[in-house]
């Protein structure tokens, strides 16, 4: 059983793509939308958020988190991989890998990141950036009003272009061909972004790393697959439907949102954890 926390829906963003390349592996997802945003709180409270949200995935059955969060890797990575003895993937390092190996390739290596405030001011991908390529420039950019919008469903609005134009201006003026988008709750907006910072930029797009990455995990974890299969034998066979999805508050405007992500209802169940 994989475990997958968010600070809300963005994490709903990789929980559907991990569906989508590992069907057969049972998902339980929890949103701890009471709190959010993340992006806005200091690291302290960041951490002792995922730190409740590993244990009730844990008491839940989890046997592999991905943290489905920039904030929370941004900012707790290494205290809760020393803290914690179950594998735990992260959103960061897989988005590096595909953003440096994109822009060595005939591109100019220069990379702009969009995150939420605790992810950029950590550093923690710029830090990441410049070990796999010392040449690369990186630019990043702080965008707290974007998350709010993406929960409140203004994934079309007027108002959101005209933020999404404030915030990427700067990216376009340092001439990037990378970009980034280190917050799970910006795949939802990949359209008025790539229209916006230029075809011609590549989208690295953490929530679909991090699903590979699980991927890869799991292909090198045969033990792990086998007590998945093992379970299949004996109890019914695994569908999508039997994936679990917890929040920690349930609004029409979040319901909405996790039917899209998944082109299907989603049964959110509340739960105080
Ligand atoms: N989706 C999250 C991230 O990747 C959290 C955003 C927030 O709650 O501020 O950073």
């Amino acid at each position: 059983m994989i475990g997958i926390f968010d600070s809300g829906v963005g994490g709903m963003t990789v929980a559907s793509t991990v569906e989508q390349i590992c069907p057969q592996i049972p998902l339980l997802y929890f949103g701890d939308v009471a709190h959010t945003p993340y992006g806005s709180k200091s690291a302290e409270t960041i951490l002792g958020y995922a730190r409740c949200n590993i244990d009730f995935l844990l008491e839940q059955g989890a046997k592999v988190i991905i943290i489905a969060c920039n904030s929370a890797a941004a900012t707790s990575i290494q205290t809760l991989r020393a803290e914690y003895s179950v594998p735990i993937i992260d959103v960061i390092t897989a988005t590096v890998s595909k953003a440096t190996e994109g822009t060595k390739k005939n591109r100019n290596r220069r990379i702009g990141i969009i995150g939420t405030r605790a992810t950029i001011q950590s550093g923690s991908y710029e830090e990441q950036i410049k070990q796999r390529c010392p040449a690369c420039h990186v630019y990043g950019q702080e965008c707290p009003l974007l998350v709010p919008l993406i929960e409140e469903g203004w994934l079309n609005h007027r108002e959101t272009k005209m933020v999404v134009r404030r915030y990427l201006t700067p990216l376009r003026q340092h001439q990037i061909d990378t970009l980034i988008l280190g917050c799970t709750h910006y795949p939802l907006l990949t359209h008025l972004i790539q229209k916006r910072i230029g075809r011609q930029v590549q989208l690295v797009d953490s929530s679909i790393e991090a699903a590979q990455c699980l991927k890869s995990f799991l292909d090198n974890s045969p033990e792990i697959i086998s007590n998945t299969r093992e379970k299949k034998k004996n109890s019914q066979p695994h569908h999508l439907e039997k994936n679990r999805f917890f929040v920690s508050d349930v609004t029409p405007s979040l319901q909405k949102l996790a039917n899209k992500i998944f082109g299907r209802n989603i049964n959110l169940i509340k739960t105080d954890a």
